[in-house]
């Protein structure tokens, strides 16, 4: 029998397929809470045919591709339901790029992209996919904890 989590939802996103522990980096992302939160439901450990993994479901809110993107850094096999009078109306799979730009700060304090007079947007080479490792394209420092410096 299938035992259903948190109730479906009639208008929004349903992002699935999200690492387990990785749900409250997705809200970080998508600045929940704010004033205006929707409704948001979160479920963390779920069971699913490959293991463990988190869902957020946020009402009347469709994301951004800027969104998207941040998403893949974080949850690269997460997918995206976009729901529409309680159907699934869309589902993209978040893709990784070769490059990512204007997402993640540098933690290098001296490195290019974080001096303000320059007009140098962060930069990064994706050297690994999984786990995910990036390296600055600028002074080539590799960030510890991306998570930690998405913009
Ligand atoms: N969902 C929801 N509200 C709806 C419809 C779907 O919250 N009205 C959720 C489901 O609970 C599921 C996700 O959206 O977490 C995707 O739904 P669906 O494509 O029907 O599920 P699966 O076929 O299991 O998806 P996948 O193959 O991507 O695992
Ligand atoms: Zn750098």
């Amino acid at each position: 029998m299938k035992e259903l989590k948190i109730p479906l939802i009639k208008n929004g996103t349903v992002i699935d397929h999200i690492p387990p522990g990785n749900a409250v980096k997705v809200l970080r992302i998508l600045r929940i809470p704010s004033k205006d939160s929707s409704t948001v439901s979160v479920a963390m450990n779920v069971k699913s045919k490959i293991g463990k993994k988190d869902i957020v479901k946020i009402e009347n809110r469709e994301l951004d591709p800027n969104e998207v993107d941040k998403i893949a850094l974080i949850a690269p096999k997460a997918t995206i339901n976009i729901i529409r009078d309680y159907e699934v109306a869309e589902k993209h799979r978040v893709k990784l790029p070769d490059e990512i730009v204007g997402i993640v700060k540098c933690s290098n304090p001296n490195c290019v992209s974080n001096k303000t007079n320059e007009p140098v947007k962060n930069r990064f080479k994706v050297i690994k996919k999984d786990p995910l490792r990036i390296k600055c394209y600028y002074c080539e420092r590799e960030p510890e904890d991306i998570s930690e410096r998405i913009i």
